[in-house]
Formats: structure tokens, sequence, C-alpha cells
């Protein structure tokens, strides 16, 4: 596109369920997902969505690692977590069923769907967390722009300490939590350190670059403390 032209748009999937309506489309060369009116996320930059994975990996020891990801998107973080040849299981956790169906369908490049690792679930991922208990070497959430920007309001509570404390305690012990925000969060960073079983706890800023200006997204890490405290 030459400057001044207008975007190329093309609309890929709409549906509308009980979580709103979710578009998937392609905007110039690029997808754009708007879940519930709320712009949620572009492949233009998906380094941040990438390190989700593979920061929380490269601190997770050990061989077979079994990792939940909480909120498909364009399945950027679940392909990150599947190039890791460690990783024997993958299992993604996503509200909007219609999306699923698109990612079945082969409408996110991103996503390796043929991958006998990976498996698709639909669901709100506090109630999977809620019942998964020990279960994963790390589990990986971004299913908003971060704890200061919810998707949606009923996420708010992933977030507080009985949240936090169910996704710890869907780890293995060692295993890691990884939240990614759109902006620096170090209060979420507090609440992590200030949880029993919560051990090395890190704020991580990323810097990005979009439309000539300078982004700074984070990733909060921790990992469930092998005895607990
Ligand atoms: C920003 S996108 C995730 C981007 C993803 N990390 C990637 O790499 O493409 C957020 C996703 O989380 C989903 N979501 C929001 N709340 C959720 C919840 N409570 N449980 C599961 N998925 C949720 C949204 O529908 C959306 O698909």
């Amino acid at each position: 596109m030459t400057g001044g032209e207008a975007p190329l748009r093309e609309e890929l999937g709409r549906a509308a369920g009980t979580h709103g309506e979710v578009v998937l489309r392609r905007c110039d060369a690029h997808l754009e997902l708007v879940v519930a009116g709320v712009f949620a996320m572009d492949d233009v930059d998906t380094s941040t969505e990438r390190a989700l994975a593979t920061e929380a990996l490269r601190r997770c020891g050990g061989q077979d690692l079994t990792v939940l990801v909480g909120g498909l998107g364009l399945g950027w973080t679940a392909a990150a977590a599947l190039a890791d040849p460690r990783v024997t299981a993958v299992e993604v956790v996503e509200l909007q069923p219609p999306l699923v169906g698109w990612a079945e369908q082969g409408l996110l490049p991103a996503l390796p769907v043929a991958d006998p690792r990976l498996r698709l679930h639909v669901g709100d991922v506090s109630v999977h967390l809620a019942g998964a208990r020990a279960r994963y070497d790390a589990v990986l959430l971004d299913v908003d722009n971060g704890p200061v920007f919810l998707v949606h309001p009923t996420n708010a509570g992933l977030y507080e300490q009985p949240g936090l404390a169910a996704a710890l305690g869907a780890l293995r012990p060692g295993g890691v939590l990884a939240i990614w925000s759109s902006a620096p969060v170090p209060e979420l960073a507090g609440r992590l350190t200030g949880l029993p079983g919560a051990a090395d706890v890190e704020h991580v800023v990323l810097a990005v670059e979009r439309d000539r200006r300078r982004h700074e997204y984070a990733l909060v890490l921790a990992r469930r403390a092998a005895q607990p405290s």
C-alpha cells in the first residue's frame, strides 16, 4: 500500500456467541482479531506473544513438557510452545467456539493444527484452571490485553489472588506461570510474590516498535515452589 490509500479489508469470519461477537479479518497483509467489540490483536509484530511461551519454557527444566495456553487468539503462543522439541502436549483453552472452528479449518496460518501434540478446547480458562491440579509444566495466559485492559470483565478474577493461586496450583512443582500484558504491571508481580507457593517472580518489560512508536509490553512469570512454603 502506498501512503494515503485505504487498507484492504477482507472479513474471514464473524460469529456471535454468549461471550459476544468475534471477528477475524485480513487488513492488507495482516490478520486482525476483534473479540466482544475489543481489538484483541493482530499479527503485525507477534514477538511478545511468542516470548510468552519461549520465556516460560526457557525457565522449565526437563523433558516431556505439558503446556496450557489460555486464549488461542491467532495461535502464535501455542505455535511457539509447539516449536520447543521438549514439549509433548499443548492444551489450548479458548472461550470463543467460532475461533476454534476457524483454527480447525486452517484459517490461522501460524498454528500447526495437524500437530498431534496440540489439543484445542472450548471453555473458560479460569474454570479449567480451578479443576486442574499439578498437571502442567507451564501455564501461559493471554486472554485479555492484560490485567489492566480486560476483554471480558469476568476475567478480572484471574489476576486476583484466588485466580493466581489456582493457576499456580495447576502447575507441577517447579512449573512456570507466565502472564502477558499490554503494559507494565508491577502490581501483578507484587500480588504473585505475596502468594504462598510462588517463587522466582519476575516482571519482564518487552519493547516493541509499532507505527514509529515505542510500546512497552510485559510478561509476569512465577515458578511454583518445589516445596510449599
Ligand atoms: C489476545 S488473544 C490471545 C493471543 C495469543 N497469545 C496469540 O499468540 O495469538 C486473547 C484470546 O483469549 C480468549 N479469551 C478471553 N477470555 C478467555 C477466557 N476466560 N478463557 C479462555 N479464552 C479466553 C479470546 O477469545 C482471545 O482469543
